[in-house]
């Protein structure tokens, strides 16, 4: 146990890559809250994520998501889901460096991904397989950065829990 790091796990991926509910059995098991940064956003906004797209656009967005990843990077222990581009910004990728928590990058293959975002549509950035793929290329450089990879190709959320429980993450 490192008393110098802080007690902050943040859960990074691709959109579709189960980082709310693995996120929410992890904090379960560790007895920590659990903070989705997405919907901490909405609250602050009393909107949903896909409005605030539509209403005052992505460059936006990204302030307020930085905003809320400062917010709630000041309490810990916490497990944090990002959003699916909160790691791949420059700025938050460096911030989160920066706070020495732990990165867990949840790895899909993509046709896991887009089979599970598209059963939900809620998901503004998710359009057309192209923009999709190249969305993805983009974002891979950063996500491999995380400290820890797990692969979540057909595995539960109570799978990944227990590896992730399995590492030394402190
Ligand atoms: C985004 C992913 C979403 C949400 C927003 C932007 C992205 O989160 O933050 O729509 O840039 O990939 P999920 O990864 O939880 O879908």
């Amino acid at each position: 146990m490192n008393g110098h790091r802080p007690k902050l796990i943040y859960l990074l991926g691709f959109m579709g890559s189960g980082k709310s509910s693995v996120g929410v059995l992890l904090a379960q098991e560790l007895g920590w809250p659990f903070i989705d940064l997405d919907t901490v956003i909405e609250a602050s906004q009393g909107t949903s994520i896909r409005e605030i797209f539509e209403q005052a656009g992505e460059p936006f967005f990204r302030q307020l998501e930085q905003a809320a990843l400062a917010e709630v990077s000041k309490k810990e222990p916490a497990v944090i889901a990002l959003g699916g581009g909160s790691f791949a910004q420059k700025s938050n990728f460096d911030f989160i460096r920066g706070r020495r928590g732990v990165t867990i990058w949840l790895d899909s293959p993509i046709d896991e991904l887009w089979q599970r975002c598209a059963t939900m549509a809620n998901r503004p950035l998710f359009r057309d397989r192209a923009s999709f793929a190249r969305l993805y290329a983009q974002r891979l450089p950063y996500y491999r950065q995380a400290k820890y990879r797990i692969s979540t190709e057909g595995r539960t959320p109570q799978e990944i829990v227990r590896e992730i429980l399995g590492f030394q993450l402190y």
